[in-house]
């Protein structure tokens, strides 16, 4: 007999007919008749498939009655029509073979809530619960609508290296990659580790971003992105910053600031418009328990056009507010999640693509303005999260990107490979960098990028 997912099981109307299908216990109740019912889930979808256990099947005392929350088993029986409300398919079963028990007395998801802080630290058996089962299909969903996105435009599939000797954001967050053995280095004359001993022979990292990659194959074949795990030693403990996260970063030749913005609209709204095409009964969950406000805010994307202002502008609006920020706002300063959140939920009611900002604090590859003072860059804001995306158009120009460089400090020869596609057919070329885990926040109201992650590491945390 083939096995089926619940989801596909719960799809059938073929009454009488036979069915297999396995899962974990959600539920089981004992009736006086001496039958039970089993809601038996295998994450397939949102629901559960409720399962009959007749008092005369022959394990019914010796197994099914042992058979509490989180025990696995497979099940045959008959597909019936459900007389309960809200559930349309149930099995009758013919056969239930216990495949693992859990222990009542041991297994920590008991009915009762259980906190999100408490789930981190069973990160390994959360996947069993609602809402990260439905944070999982919603994540799932992203990164196909993603692929889909990007190749039915024509963009190129391309895997950047994780290792990397380039600080591709120049802000010197990087993990070492390193073989050598800290209790005893190799050390140079004055008493310095010694790098040229290590594995690559020179200083090696965790990438914080695939973008430089990217910009070597725009120039290239046009039109790239990668999606991969990136890497950030910030010792910033909030809810949206993780040490490894997820990016997709497009990049395009022949594209200026303008054509970036466009395509991450049409990306954030396409990737809006598939979770709800495809994820409804686990977007109904999230707005009834996690986020009132969900299906306003994803319609918002879906109908209407994303604001577009520049960084002077916001800057503008900010210092007019009638409220007390907790970081002023004054032109030069970095925009704070506070002030992206008012934007986006107070200003304009949807999200917002805020461009032109201070050369100052963006990273070196940005192009400059003509004003002198700002770069092409642009961050796309949405309610509860803020910035979802970063991204601007290139230095394209040598001599440009060479200041650039020298203004930040950094060192020209140890990018001189960067250089090189200035002056080898330089072209204007844009790109930008979408945050996944920020993305599913968005998507399904969760409050927290360490619920959204199978296994978050943040600062002091890489248990699993
Ligand atoms: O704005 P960021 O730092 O831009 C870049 O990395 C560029 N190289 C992208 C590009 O132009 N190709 O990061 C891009 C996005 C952010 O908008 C945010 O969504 C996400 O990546 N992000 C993080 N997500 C979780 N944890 C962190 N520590 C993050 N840092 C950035
Ligand atoms: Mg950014």
């Amino acid at each position: 007999m083939e096995r089926q997912l619940i989801r596909q099981a719960l799809a059938r109307s073929d009454f009488g007919s036979v069915v297999t299908v396995a899962g974990w216990v959600r539920t089981r109740r004992d009736s006086k008749g001496g039958f039970s019912f089993i809601e038996l889930n295998d994450g397939s979808c949102f629901g559960s498939i409720q399962v009959i256990a007749d008092g005369d099947l022959p394990n019914y005392e010796s197994e099914i009655l042992r058979m509490g929350i989180g025990s696995s088993a497979k099940v045959t029986g008959t597909l019936t029509e459900s007389p309960g409300q809200g559930q349309s398919v149930e099995i009758k079963a013919a056969s239930i073979e216990v495949l693992g028990f859990a222990d009542p007395e041991t297994y920590p998801l008991q009915k009762k809530r259980v906190s999100f802080e408490r789930l981190r630290e069973i990160a390994h058996l959360r996947a069993r619960t609602n809402t990260i089962g439905a944070v999982t299909r919603v994540r799932n969903a992203l990164s196909y609508a993603t692929h889909q996105f990007y190749q039915e435009r024509g963009f190129l599939y391309l895997t950047a290296p994780l290792i990397t000797a380039s600080d591709a954001e120049g802000a010197g967050e990087m993990f070492r990659v390193t073989t050598i053995d800290p209790a005893n280095p190799p050390l140079t004359a004055d008493g310095a580790v010694d790098w040229s001993e290590d594995f690559f022979g020179k200083p090696a990292f965790l990438t914080v971003s695939g973008q430089l990659s990217a910009e070597a194959y725009a120039l290239a074949v046009d039109r790239v992105y990668t999606f991969g795990p990136t890497f950030r030693a910030e010792n910033s403990n909030t809810r949206r910053h993780l040490a490894e996260f997820w990016m997709i970063e497009p990049e395009m030749a022949f594209a200026d600031l303008s054509d970036n913005a466009d395509l991450a609209e049409d990306y954030v709204r396409y990737m809006v418009r598939h979770v709800l095409n495809t994820c409804g009964d686990d977007l109904e969950f999230f707005a009834k328990w996690v986020d009132e406000s969900l299906m306003d805010s994803l319609a918002a994307v879906v109908d209407n056009q994303f604001e577009r202002i520049t960084y002077t502008e916001a800057v503008d609006l900010l210092g007019k507010a009638d409220r007390d920020f907790e970081y002023p706002s004054t032109w030069g300063s970095d925009l704070q999640a506070e002030h992206e959140r008012y934007l986006v939920e107070e200003v304009f009611g949807k999200p917002v693509i805020v461009t032109d900002f201070p050369f100052d604090f963006k990273a070196f590859y940005m192009r400059r303005n003509d004003d002198g003072k700002t770069v092409a860059a642009m961050d796309v804001l949405v309610p509860q999260v803020g910035e979802i995306v970063g991204g601007s158009q290139r230095e394209e120009r040598l001599d440009v990107l060479a200041d650039s460089m020298r203004i930040k400090g950094m060192d020209k020869e140890h990018y001189w490979w960067y250089l090189d596609l200035r002056r080898f057919g330089t072209a204007p070329h844009a790109g930008f960098g979408l945050g996944l885990e920020r993305m599913v926040l968005f998507t399904t109201g969760m409050q927290n990028v360490r619920d959204v992650i199978p296994f978050p590491r943040t600062p002091r945390n890489a248990e699993f």
